[in-house]
This record gives structure tokens, sequence and C-alpha cells, in this order.
């Protein structure tokens, strides 16, 4: 722990379990209070199991743990409005706010021909839409404040195809691009924007009859498989000849996107 975060406010999307609780508790340890937010029920669609409020618990003993202070409220990101008011008054209770993570998302397997209009329209409104409320609640914040740092959970999905989700590898690019151009546009305020491209990350998220999915959509396509059923959840991808689309080494990138204006 160095510190480097004392004194400041980090708001997170997603944040009951998984990669939003990593990032709660570890921006918590270099300092910064949280405000989080997190749908702490049943997920639209997903094959792998829902997050609850005890999982919601764990991730504020965590950071308790560490002597910072977390607000969190039950939220779907897709409410604009809801979340908006939570952000406000938590900015105003704690006195700023300095880091947004837009960290929430969902995932979806299906093939191309069995994506119902349903799984396309809701990984599109929390994953894209989702992912642009918290940004509008946010940033209007790190305006006032005279700077921060804007952090959007895209994938590796959304710098290359992932096969199997259409939908899903359709939204992460859309985060790609929104990260582009929020940050085009609030350089002028000293705010950074960037996003995060994971390759297979061991969470929740393959959890429940995740791995069922995977290896039914990828058993359409042998010769173009998506994560490897090894075990649950899922391991990180190895590409099994050199026609595979997954890179040799899944990385965890970021696209810089420090404006140049
Ligand atoms: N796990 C992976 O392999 C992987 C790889 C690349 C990218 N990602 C992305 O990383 C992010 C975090 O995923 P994770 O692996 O921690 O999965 P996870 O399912 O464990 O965590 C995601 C959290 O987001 C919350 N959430 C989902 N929809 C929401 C909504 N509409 N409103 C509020 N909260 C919502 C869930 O309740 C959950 O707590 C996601 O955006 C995901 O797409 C995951």
């Amino acid at each position: 722990m160095t510190g480097r975060l004392e004194g400041k406010v980090a708001f997170i999307t997603g944040a009951a379990r998984g990669q939003g609780r990593a990032h709660a508790v570890k921006l918590a340890s270099e300092g910064a209070d949280i405000i989080a937010v997190d749908i702490a029920g049943p997920l639209p669609l997903v094959p792998y199991d829902s997050p609850t409020m005890a999982d919601v618990d764990e991730t504020v003993r965590l950071v308790e743990e560490l002597d910072r202070r977390i607000l969190f409220e039950q939220c779907d990101t897709r409410d604009l409005e809801k979340m908006r008011a939570f952000v406000d008054a938590s900015v105003a209770n704690l006195g700023r706010l300095d880091v947004v993570v837009g960290n929430a998302g969902i995932c979806i397997p299906a093939t191309w021909d069995e994506t119902t209009p349903d799984m396309f329209q809701t990984t599109m409104d929390i994953n894209v839409v989702g992912t642009w409320n918290t940004v509008m609640v946010g940033a209007p914040h790190l305006v006032t404040a005279g700077g921060g740092s804007i952090i959007l959970t895209s994938s590796y999905a959304g710098k290359k195809m992932q096969p199997f989700m259409v939908h899903y590898t359709a939204s992460k690019h859309a985060v790609t691009g929104m990260t582009r151009a929020f940050a085009a546009e609030l350089g002028k305020h000293n705010i950074r924007v960037n996003s995060v491209h994971p390759g297979a990350v061991n969470t929740p998220m393959g959890s429940g009859d995740m791995i069922a999915a995977i290896t039914h959509t990828n058993e359409s396509n042998p010769r173009s498989p998506a994560w490897e059923p090894r075990s649950s959840p899922p391991t990180p991808p190895r590409p099994r000849t050199s026609r595979t689309p997954w890179p040799s080494s899944p990385p965890t990138t970021r696209v810089s996107s420090r404006p140049n204006t």
C-alpha cells in the first residue's frame, strides 16, 4: 500500500464481486473511499450465477477492513436517474470524486444464429448504455474537481473478435470507441479516459452453466473455440492451432486515450 489515493474517492459499478470487488479493495488499499453500485440480484439471460447482497456484504467488509468508507446502492446501471441521485448524494457525503470505474457487464454465449433480439438488446443496454450512464453521472463531478480518471472495462473482445457472442463483441468494441470519444472531449478538463481489455479472468462469470454454454457454442465450430471448457470457472484461452482466433497470450491491455488536444 502506497497511499497513492489518500483522500480520494472512487465510484465503481459492478462492485459486488469479481473484478469490481477487486477494484474496490485495491483502490481502498491505496487510500480511496468507495462509492459502489451493483444490481446484486438476478442478471438477465446469463447462464452463470447471479450476485446477491451477501456478495455486497463481503465487498463492504473488505473495504471497511482497510479503514476506508464505502457507500453502496443496489442499482441497475441502466437506471440513469437512480444512479445519478445516488452518486450525487454520495459525492456530497464524501466530499469529492476523483475516479470512475465502469466495470459492470454481462456475457451471454450464443452462436450467431441462436442469438435472440433480447440477448442482443440486453447486452447493449447493460454493457454500452450502462457504461455510458456511468460516465454521465460521474464525469460532471470530475469536471468540478478539476480533473480525474475514468476507467472503462472493455475486453479483449473489444479489440479483436470473440466467437460465439456477436452481441458481446459488438458491445465491448462500443466501449472501446466510447472511451476514445470521451477522452477527446474530457481531456481539456484534465480527465484521463482509458479502457482495460482483460482476457479470461477467473470470476463468478465462469460459474453455473457458463462452461456448458461455452461448450455448446464451441461444438458448432471446433475450429473457432471460445474459452476452452477445461475447468470451472474458465481458464485463460489457449490457441489450439495457428488458425484459432485467440492471441497467443491473452493480455490485459489498455487503450491509451490521452487526447492530443
Ligand atoms: N471474467 C472475464 O473473463 C472477463 C473478460 C473480459 C472482460 N470482462 C468484463 O469485466 C467486467 C467484470 O466482469 P467479472 O468477470 O467481474 O464478472 P462478474 O459477473 O463476476 O461481475 C460483474 C458484476 O457486474 C454486475 N452487473 C452486471 N450488470 C449490471 C447492471 N446492469 N447494473 C449493475 N451491476 C451490474 C454484476 O451483478 C456483477 O456483480 C465485465 O464488464 C465483463 O464483461 C470479464
